[in-house]
């Protein structure tokens, strides 16, 4: 079962500790400010079985983060499969969603290069994607920094948000390996 270890950071399983936090990230409407809705605690504790069991599963997934000696649990930062069809699915994906505490230290950045790093090593991927709402500043800045980089042509628009929805139009970024 992988965890992860960078300079600051340890990406690990889920527990059920981690389920609390959870929720009121998932319900601060700033973190959540650019995604359709806040999530109730029951959406959250499903969402956070799902993405636990996938790690238990497989070995990786959308990790727990942990700032050890500050924060038991700060957010997840991983690879996910996209549950939907696009244009670039099937594919593995890198993201991000970390407590507004947590903002502004680099650690989406730490964390996400570790996450690329293992899907390259460990997984043998050949390519692993990122992508998020056009408005979403702060997470597209996380994959410029990464080194991903973007071609305005597979930008998309999510098939989840209906047409007109201001969170609709998506940019997409790419990683290769090597
Ligand atoms: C997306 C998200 C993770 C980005 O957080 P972030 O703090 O901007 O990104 P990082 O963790 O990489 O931190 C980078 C910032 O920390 C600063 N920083 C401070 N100390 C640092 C250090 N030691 N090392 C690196 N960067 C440091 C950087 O300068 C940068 O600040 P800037 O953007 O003002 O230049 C965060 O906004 C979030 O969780 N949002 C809500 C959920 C969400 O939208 N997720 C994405 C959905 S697709």
């Amino acid at each position: 079962m992988a965890e992860l270890r960078t300079e600051r950071l340890l990406l690990r399983r889920w527990r059920d500790a981690d389920l609390e936090p959870f929720a009121a990230l998932n319900a601060d409407p700033a973190t959540m400010r650019f995604f359709p809705a806040t999530l109730t605690r029951e959406e959250s504790d499903a969402h956070a079985e799902r993405i636990g069991r996938q790690i238990e599963e497989e070995g990786w997934g959308l990790w727990a983060v942990e700032v050890p000696r500050d924060a038991a649990f700060a957010g997840f930062v991983g690879l996910a499969r996209p549950g939907f069809e696009a244009h670039f699915t099937p594919a593995v994906e890198v993201g991000w969603r970390l407590a507004r505490a947590h903002w502004g230290k680099g650690y989406a950045t730490e964390a996400g290069r570790a996450a690329l790093a293992f899907g390259f090593a460990e997984l043998g991927l050949e390519e692993i994607v990122s992508f998020t709402s056009r408005a979403n500043e702060p997470s597209w800045r996380v994959m410029e920094r990464l080194g991903m980089s973007r071609d305005p042509a597979d930008d998309f628009e999510h098939p989840r948000l209906p047409e007109g929805h201001p969170l609709r139009p998506h940019v997409l970024y790419r990683s290769r390996a090597g």
